[in-house]
């Protein structure tokens, strides 16, 4: 049998900095905040996939699926939140969806698969970071991550195949190599702050003030 977490190792580009993981520890709130906002991009993502290919059968029924799965994983984090006495307030998105998303072609189906491979690189850099926070934790954040791992480790091959069907095999490894060099350098170069799928935070902005500007969040 292989191993989810070790395929979506060698599927990203780059591991994620420890220091990254030093800033995602000392900042509970801000972790938990924007792995909320997280989850909540991903359900709306795979819900406006629904939407705008509703010709596609097969990608509708696993978009619907991933969408429920990921408004769960939200309510799941928005429960932990509550419990812990942790407000929402707006967070000033990354540039990590932004970022990707610069990479994706105008025109069908060069869009629709873009947006494939995209979703892929967010679930899997999502889930590396789960399973290095997990066991790097308090306990019940400990037993929740890791059980998000067992969830989420699937979403990037869910991705994957869908784009396979649209794209042969050789033009599908020559966009994800696109992806994949521009997402490493996203989650590994000095980010203004820590967020969820920030790169790690430069020394001189890694202040408590400025992880709760209030700006609009968009992270994937
Ligand atoms: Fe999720
Ligand atoms: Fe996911």
């Amino acid at each position: 049998m292989t191993d989810p977490i070790g395929s979506l190792r060698a599927f990203l580009g780059a591991a994620t900095p420890e220091p990254w993981f030093e800033a995602a520890i000392a900042d509970e709130a801000v972790l938990l905040l924007d792995h909320a906002n997280c989850e909540k991009k991903a359900a709306s993502t795979a819900l406006s996939m629904v939407f705008r290919y509703e010709r596609h059968g097969e990608l509708v029924a696993r978009m619907s699926k991933l969408a429920r799965e990921e408004l769960r994983h939200f309510e799941q984090v928005q429960a932990i939140m509550k419990r812990r006495g942790i407000a929402w307030r707006p967070l000033s998105a990354s540039r990590y969806a932004g970022g990707l998303r610069q990479l994706v072609r105008a025109g069908e189906p060069d869009r629709l698969i873009d947006l494939l491979i995209c979703g892929a690189f967010v679930e899997a850099r999502s889930c590396e970071r789960f399973a290095g926070l997990s066991g790097r934790l308090d306990d019940e954040l400990n037993r929740f991550y890791g059980r998000l791992l067992k969830s989420e480790a699937r979403h990037f091959e869910v991705y994957l195949a869908l784009a396979a069907s649209f794209i042969d095999a050789q033009a599908l490894r020559a966009r994800i190599d696109v992806f994949r060099q521009s997402e490493a350098e996203l989650v590994t170069k000095a980010d203004a702050a820590f967020r969820f799928h920030s790169g790690p935070p430069s020394l001189e902005v890694q202040t408590p003030s400025t992880s709760r500007m209030p700006l609009a969040s968009a992270s994937a």
